[in-house]
């Protein structure tokens, strides 16, 4: 079954069409189809989870607006507890580093991380009371996208 898997991967992998590097910055990019291949599928969820910390930062601190800052927080969580799934072994990119596979276990945890500083943000902006440390939260969270596309991360 894991070389079922990783040989569908490496299928999928190796037809990947070029990104559409206009729509990066997209806050309505289109969700891919059903068939789409495991990278085109991970590339959508990490542009969701740009334009929910974005919209954290350029509009919903600035209007208090706590609720919508603890729906992007969830958002982000959610991709980043699947994340690892998405980069099963094989399914290499151009956006993607080979060291991803190098130290699996490391990549894990800065998804782990991510996860952790994304669930603290959503439980702080659902108290909504202290928008100090809601604001450390948020830059924290970005500190750890940060870290993994560091090591893991080929800005195109
Ligand atoms: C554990 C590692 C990891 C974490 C954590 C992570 N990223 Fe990424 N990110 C990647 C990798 C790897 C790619 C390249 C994926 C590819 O092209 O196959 C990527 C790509 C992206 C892209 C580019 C998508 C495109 O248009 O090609 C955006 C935007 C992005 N991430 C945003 C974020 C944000 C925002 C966070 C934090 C909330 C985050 N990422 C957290 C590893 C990570």
């Amino acid at each position: 079954m894991r070389f079922l898997i990783a040989g569908l991967a490496m299928l999928v992998a190796t037809s990947v069409a070029a990104h559409d590097e206009t729509s990066t910055h997209s806050h309505d990019s289109v969700a891919p189809a059903a068939d789409a291949s495991i990278v085109d599928k991970r590339v959508h969820r990490f542009k969701q989870s740009g334009a929910a910390i974005q919209s954290v930062f350029k509009e919903h601190l600035g209007a208090d607006d706590f609720a919508a800052i603890a729906e992007a927080a969830t958002l982000i969580a959610d991709w980043a507890d699947v994340m690892p799934d998405y980069f099963p072994a094989g399914s290499t990119s151009p956006g993607a580093r080979d060291e991803i596979w190098a130290d699996f276990d490391d990549f894990k945890s800065k998804a782990a991380d991510n996860a952790k500083a994304a669930r603290d943000l959503q439980q702080l902006a659902l108290a909504g009371t202290d928008k100090g440390a809601i604001v450390a939260a948020a830059k924290k969270l970005g500190g750890t996208c940060k870290a993994c596309h560091q090591s893991y991360r080929i800005k195109k």
